[in-house]
């Protein structure tokens, strides 16, 4: 190949004459390699040579100049003063030429520059009301300066005169990069093979002895290092997790996949009849086939407000199992949690307080997987304990909370859940989907789920819920769920996706 080519080249150069002071000297087969490309190619088969010791060199860069078309138009017609004086008459011979008269001759943009240099150089004088010869015979300066130029690249007096005709456009500058070329330590016509690594056979066979080894390069840029990337949902978490703490909420304990569903449905006052509790909503947990037994006294309550009411509630007259109580399910919701939680709230040394908290996890539904269900999936839930609050603090709470996700304008629909009563769901005005679009849904938990956990008759409980994957598909514009979660997820889009803020509303 050429490389090979050149590389030798520079090899027998060196070896006949010891050194090459500028590699723009080189030819191979009668051909200059002077040209740009050519010492782009000695570059290269250099810094191969100095890896290996062979050679050294040093980069030399130097500017030659060439002459505009103004230029070269001068070195053919004379300059702009010499082109004036020759039309200018000899001081009594004729009358001396007028300014007009002087441009009809050599044209405007000639007559203009050539008649001031003409006159700074005292070629030329004025008489009466035009022009004489000041001079018999001068020399053109401009035109033999530029003509060593064109020739040799430099003027021999240099920068004084390319500075001046630079300004003048006459002239342009050319970088020039070659190199100056030396042998180093290990210089030799042959290039050597290089070993680059040390085998167990070179050290049993002593060939190491006499390899030669390729220097480390420690300048070589290294591999791209794969780093972890935060999934979108989990950057989406973080936000409303944050928005959460700024309203002084405290995160509920979801480790608990698997529920029982007494926790899930029974202690929320769905009814074992629910069509939710059926196989096509809810995944069964087969093995333990049962959930530990439920604390007694809470359970037997709970079964009487269910079969018989209470608490100013007639119940739903229907029989209530305990088979049905202990089976163990894959949490429907998170609510479940919440549910706990509250009992506990109830149920804490020195008595209920008023409480604000928060849960983000993982639910699981029976369902088939399209581009916006899957059959697990993430809710976002607050609850709020405190005594004697109203729908009217439910609405404005959820206001502000959504007022800091970015959602300012809200509708509320009247809805229905077992466990609540009134139920509200909570629509949004979409800007970018022009559009109103649920959001969450909402209520104040029932006096028949409350109560008989042993909360005071005064408390009321705030509660809404949302998903997480709805808010995020919106954030990062993705039409299709199976996308941003499972095995068809575009790992390389989970790590270009940008964090979010929520609060600035902008999607
Ligand atoms: N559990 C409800 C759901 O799954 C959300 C909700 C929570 C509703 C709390 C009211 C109160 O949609």
């Amino acid at each position: 190949s050429s490389v090979d080519q050149i590389q030798s080249l520079i090899l027998q150069t060196l070896s006949k004459e010891g050194s090459i002071p500028d590699s723009r000297e080189l030819s191979y087969n009668g051909k200059s390699l002077n040209s740009p490309e050519d010492q782009n190619v000695i570059r290269g088969v250099l810094d191969s040579l100095q890896s290996k010791e062979m050679v050294e060199y040093k980069q030399i860069t130097t500017t030659s100049f060439t002459l505009t078309e103004e230029g070269k138009l001068i070195t053919e017609k004379g300059s702009h003063e010499i082109r004036v004086w020759e039309v200018v008459p000899v001081k009594g011979q004729g009358e001396p030429i007028s300014a007009q008269d002087l441009q009809k001759a050599v044209g405007a943009d000639v007559a203009k520059v050539g008649q001031q240099r003409a006159f700074k150089n005292k070629w030329i004088a004025r008489e009466g009301s035009g022009f004489v010869r000041a001079v018999e015979a001068p020399v053109d300066e401009t035109a033999v300066q530029l003509r060593e130029i064109s020739e040799k690249g430099d003027h021999s007096k240099g920068e004084s005169i390319t500075k001046e005709l630079q300004k003048r456009k006459l002239i342009q500058p050319k970088k020039h990069i070659h190199y100056s070329i030396s042998k180093a330590s290990n210089f030799s016509t042959e290039v050597k093979r290089l070993e680059t690594d040390l085998t167990v056979e070179m050290l049993n066979s002593g060939a190491w002895k006499e390899s030669s080894f390729k220097q480390y390069n420690f300048a070589a840029a290294g591999q791209p290092t794969d780093g972890g990337a935060l999934h979108p949902l989990l950057k989406v978490r973080e936000e409303f997790r944050n928005i959460f703490f700024d309203m002084g909420f405290t995160e509920m304990p979801t480790n608990r996949f698997v529920e029982s569903c007494f926790w899930n449905f029974d202690a929320m006052f769905v009814p074992q009849q629910h069509p939710a509790r059926e196989m096509q909503d809810t995944f069964y947990v087969k093995s333990p086939a049962k959930s530990l037994e439920p604390e007694p006294e809470y359970y037997e309550r709970i079964r009487k407000v269910h079969e018989q009411g209470g608490y100013g509630s007639i119940g739903y007259r229907a029989p209530f199992s305990r088979e049905e109580s202990e089976k163990l399910v894959l949490r429907t919701h998170t609510t479940a949690v919440s549910t706990a939680m509250l009992y506990e709230l109830a149920n804490q040394k020195g008595g209920f307080k008023p409480a604000k908290m928060y849960s983000i996890d993982r639910v699981f539904r029976n369902e088939t997987a399209d581009a916006t269900h899957l059959a697990e999936f993430h809710q976002v839930e607050g609850v709020v304990a405190d005594y004697n609050i109203t729908l009217g603090n439910l609405i404005t709470f959820m206001q502000e909370f959504f007022a800091k996700t970015g959602n300012h304008k809200l509708r509320f629909k009247p809805a229905y859940n077992p466990y609540t009563e009134p139920s509200m769901e909570v629509f949004s005005w979409h800007e970018g989907l022009g559009k109103w679009i649920e959001i969450a849904n909402s209520g104040i938990f029932r006096p028949e789920m409350l109560e008989p956990m042993g909360l005071p008759k005064g408390v009321r409980v705030l509660g809404w819920g949302m998903s997480l994957e709805r808010p995020t598909m919106i954030k990062y514009k993705i039409s299709d769920i199976r996308t941003l979660v499972g095995h068809k997820t575009d790992l390389d889009q989970v790590k270009k996706r940008a964090a979010v803020r929520l609060e600035k509303g902008d999607d």
